[in-house]
Order: structure tokens, then sequence, then C-alpha cells
């Protein structure tokens, strides 16, 4: 994983907008977050995430095969940043794509990934997930300035004859809700004027209230499939991770799912709603916190803009000693 090295603690942002330490803890249990310097761009922590797993698997760089970054917050518009993160890592068997499925970009990441190993079509695959909302907030806007973070996380998938990764994997999407969370300007539909500029159609904005209610019900419906598909049932799922969007959504899936919050690992009062790098920087932590052994099984879970929402269950194949 590889976050920015500036903390912006609550009580910073009050400076900012009309908010307080008290309000952004009581709703969303965020205290902190990690925000880009302006040469900490996605690609930069795209890369740094990837270089970290790639060590850690103790495998060449030529191996990989196909590099798939999820991410709604690239570089720019176009070429995709996976390309960039490619030549920073000087692949040379590479094909390199990437994926847009806001905050369930990591699952379905990791989803294709496997598939594609599974497919036969490729032996070796990393798959990153970076977000740096902090460069498409409106600073002014304390509805949603207060709850994103920046950060990425990688992972490096390979073939096994053992029972384990990716055993199950549920993705949905409801595009009708796409006015929820969204940057209106910049695109083919609405591309960018200096009118759209100054009123702000570059910005991200969200219906708060309308996410949750659809987090909380898409998630738990989709962790129920995922379990389901896996050939389980919830009580013998040792670990879960869940997006690190809003500690009541969180406390809400634990109801719901009949998970206990021991099993949950959270990591947001640090971090906030890293988008597509909330799941894999959870994983990470957790992994380095000894929550993971060798045969774990880790549900994992997210909801996004779009709609989009991605359930799985993994069986966590990496030896305790390999994890710093
Ligand atoms: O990553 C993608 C998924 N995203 C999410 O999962 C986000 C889901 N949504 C949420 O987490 C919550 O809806 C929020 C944290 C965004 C908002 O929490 P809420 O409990 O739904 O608050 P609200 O929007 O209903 O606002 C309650 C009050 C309002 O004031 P009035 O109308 O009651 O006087 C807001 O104006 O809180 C006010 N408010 C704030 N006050 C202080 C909104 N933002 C702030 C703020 N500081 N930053």
């Amino acid at each position: 994983m590889a976050v920015p090295a500036r903390v912006v603690a609550n009580a910073e942002l009050t400076t900012l907008v009309d908010t307080s330490d008290e309000w952004i803890r009581s709703r969303t249990g965020i205290g902190q977050r990690r925000l880009a310097a302006p040469d900490e761009y996605t690609s930069v922590l795209a890369t740094a995430a990837a270089q970290q797993a790639i060590a850690r698997a103790g495998i060449e760089p030529a191996q990989i095969e196909l590099v798939i970054l999820a991410t709604c917050t690239p570089d720019r518009l176009f070429p995709a940043t996976a390309c960039t993160v490619q030549a920073n890592l000087n692949l040379p068997h590479a094909g390199a794509f990437d994926l847009v499925a806001a905050c369930s970009g990591f699952v379905y990441g990791l989803t294709v990934g496997t598939r594609m190993i599974q497919s036969g079509a490729h032996r070796t695959v990393l798959v990153i997930a970076a977000d740096l909302f902090s460069h498409i907030l409106n600073w002014h806007d304390r509805a949603t300035c207060v709850l994103f973070g920046d950060g990425a996380g990688a992972v490096v998938l390979q073939a096994t004859p053992e029972p384990l990764g990716l055993l199950s994997a549920v993705l949905r999407s409801a595009g009708q809700h796409e006015q929820h969370m969204a940057i209106a300007a910049g695109g083919t539909r609405q591309p960018l004027t200096p009118e759209l500029l100054d009123a702000g159609g570059h910005f991200f904005t969200m219906n708060g209230g309308e996410v949750y209610r659809h987090a909380v019900r898409d998630m738990t419906t989709s962790s129920l499939e995922a379990v389901a598909a896996a050939g389980l049932t919830i009580d013998a799922i040792d670990v879960m991770i869940p997006h690190q969007a809003n500690i009541r959504i969180i406390d809400a899936l634990a109801n719901r799912l009949m998970v206990p919050r021991e099993r949950i690992f959270v990591n947001l009062e640090r971090y906030g709603n890293t988008s597509a790098a909330s799941v894999p920087l959870a994983l990470c932590e957790a992994a380095a916190a000894g929550w993971l052994n060798a045969g774990s099984r880790v549900l994992l879970s997210a909801f996004g803009g779009g709609f989009t929402w991605a359930s799985a269950v993994v069986r966590w194949g990496i030896p305790t000693t390999l994890v710093p």
C-alpha cells in the first residue's frame, strides 16, 4: 500500500468549511486522512504500491503479463494511467488497462485478474487500486470534502493448484442511479467549458443519504450471495473487509449479516474513504496486523459510484511469514 505523507486531521478542515471534529467522527468514524502533494498523482501512488506488492511476492517484474488499475481519478482522461504504471515499473511483457468501478474497483479488478488467470490467458497479473479524491473534491463543499482521503493498494495474482484465492465474486451495477455520485462535466456528454468550470462542474458531487441507503442494502445482499456462491455460511467467514466509507454503514452491515464486529477490519479512522484503494489498504493492514492466516476465509464487499457494488470471498493463500 502507498499513502501520501501528509496527514490531515479533522480539526484542520474546520479552517476550510463549517464543520467540526465531533460531527465528522460521530457521523462517519473518520479522524484523519492522507492528502497528496502536487507531485503525488495517481500513477505515483499506484507505482509505489505495485513496487511493494512485487517485492513482497518475490517475483521478477518481467513475469507480469497484465496490469489492471482500478481508478476513477486517473492522471488524465486519456491515455490509461495503467500504461504509465507499466512504464514506471518497466514491465516488458504486460498489457495494461484502467478499470472504472469507483469504490468497488478493487473487488472488480481482483475478479477480472483472477478470471484472466483461470482462463489460461495470463500467469501473473498485477491488480492495483488507486484513487486521489483530493483532486476532484470541492474543498468548499462540507458534504463531501471531509469524507475522502488519497491512497493506493496492490496485489500480485498467480495461478496455484491449491484451492486458494478468489472463491466467489458477485459484481453488480445500477446505472439509473448515476447522478447520485458523479462529476458532471469534462467528458463527452458535457465537455468542460469556461462556464462549466466557473460553475464547478468538474467537481465530484454526492447525494450522501441516497448512497448510504443503497450501500447498506446492496453490500448486505451481495455479501450473502458471495458467501453462498463459495459454498459457505456467514459464520465460516474469518475476516470481513468492507469498503471503508462510514462506520455507521459498517455497523449496519455487521448487524444485518450477523458478523461479530471483532471479525471486521476497520482502518477508516486513519484514512477516510479512499475509494477503490479502501479495500486493499484495509487488506494490507489486516495482513500486517496478523488478522490473515494461511487458509483464512475473507469476505470483501464494496459499494460506489455508478452505482457499482461487489462482494467476494477469498481464501488467503500467503503464509503469514511472507507478510511483513
Ligand atoms: O464511497 C462511496 C460510498 N459513499 C458512501 O458510502 C457515503 C454514504 N453516505 C454517508 O456516509 C452519509 O450520508 C454522510 C456522512 C455523507 C452524511 O451523513 P448523514 O447522517 O446522512 O448527514 P446528512 O447529509 O443528513 O446531514 C445532516 C446534517 C445536515 O444539516 P441539517 O440539514 O440537519 O441542518 C447537513 O447540512 O449535517 C449537516 N452536514 C454537516 N455538518 C457539519 C453535512 N455535512 C456536514 C459537515 N459538518 N461536514
